[in-house]
């Protein structure tokens, strides 16, 4: 099949269209509203020519999430249990000197570069079971992700943690594109922001909610888990998780440890340790290797929040989610 590319014309015309608002109170950087849901204006272009060209294989494993709900984590853990024959944990893992976002690649660009489809990776030459990363709402998905017996992991978070953990990012982000001098907006700014759902890839519960009732339609097609629940027990969630991808751990490996090995591997202290994964050394110009390791825990909200920002996240995240099930 012949790649369909994006025509310039086309893609000006699109993007003129499109409801715009400028993000951390700065017009230099704006986010388009795609299909219903924010974006990073340079985004649009690769979203158009995955949504056109991507081909999804029935045993593609994708993991899609809102920025900054553990995306990294998952990546490294379903790396982890998907080559668990292949490489012993303690000394051969490639966890051990690549960023895992160098392992399990993100289908739209992360990192912001307009890369042209096929990514650099060359997406139809990685082995079988591909792994994949996706912030893309589940409307957006290219079809044959749909349509196809590919699985995809969701990851949420705590709208409160995840929140706050953006925030930072995006200071981070907003300093390497605009230099030092960037000014941050105050978090409660941020917050007013982040409740109207303009934030990178929201409004977060129109997100959230989407997977969650696709994970209850269809419980083999995704895996909703939540980044509180891997942290209260990770070894219970593992296994959820490798039996989904059709892994399941057998009785000896779970005797041997290995589901505990691979749990501390991943863990925010040995990941952030690592040299792949620290320093101040960029994976690009807008991210330094070590901004996906921040601190990894939950209830960081409470350093952060104020009483009413506190009870106008409540009374949203009760509307919101109001009859779905779904519960932070
Ligand atoms: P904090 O900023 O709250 O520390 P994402 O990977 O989706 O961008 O999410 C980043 C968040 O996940 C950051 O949260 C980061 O510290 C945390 N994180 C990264 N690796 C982790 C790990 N191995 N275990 C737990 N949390 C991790």
């Amino acid at each position: 099949k012949q790649t369909q590319i994006i025509e310039e014309e086309e893609l000006k015309e699109l993007k003129k269209s499109l409801p715009k608002t400028s993000f951390m109170g700065c017009e230099q950087i704006q986010l388009l509203k795609y299909e219903n849901f924010w974006c990073g204006e340079m985004y649009i272009q690769n979203i158009l020519m995955l949504q056109r060209n991507f081909i999804a294989q029935d045993t593609d494993l994708l993991i899609a999430s809102l920025p900054k709900t553990g995306t990294t984590w998952l990546k490294s853990l379903l790396f982890s249990v998907v080559n668990r024959m292949k490489y012993s944990m303690n000394n051969k893992t490639p966890l051990l000197n690549n960023h895992p976002h160098d392992l399990v690649h993100s289908l739209e660009p992360l990192y912001g570069e307009a890369f042209e489809y096929p990514r650099p990776h060359h997406l139809d030459q990685l082995p079988s079971p591909r792994l994949f990363s996706t912030h893309l709402s589940y409307t957006s998905l290219p079809q044959s992700i749909k349509t196809s017996e590919c699985r995809i992991l969701y990851i949420c978070r705590n709208p409160l943690d995840m929140l706050v953990s953006l925030y930072y990012f995006s200071i981070d982000f907003m300093k390497k594109q605009l230099g030092e001098e960037f000014k941050p907006p105050s978090m409660e700014y941020f917050f007013e922001d982040f409740c109207q759902g303009k934030h990178p890839c929201g409004p977060f519960f129109e997100q959230a909610v989407e997977y969650w009732k696709v994970s209850l339609e269809k419980p083999n097609k995704v895996l909703f888990l939540k980044y509180e629940d891997l942290k209260d027990d990770p070894s219970l969630y593992l296994k959820k998780l490798a039996e989904f991808i059709g892994k399941p751990f057998s009785i000896k490996e779970e005797s041997e440890g290995v589901v505990q090995e691979m749990i501390e591997l991943c863990s925010i202290k040995t990941m952030k340790g690592l040299e792949a994964n620290s320093g101040g050394e960029a994976i690009n110009r807008f991210y330094g290797k070590n901004s996906f390791f921040r601190k990894g825990e939950v209830g960081d909200w409470t350093n952060h929040f104020t009483p009413t920002m506190l009870e106008k996240m409540n009374k949203l995240m009760e509307q919101k989610l109001k009859g779905t099930g779904l519960s932070f």
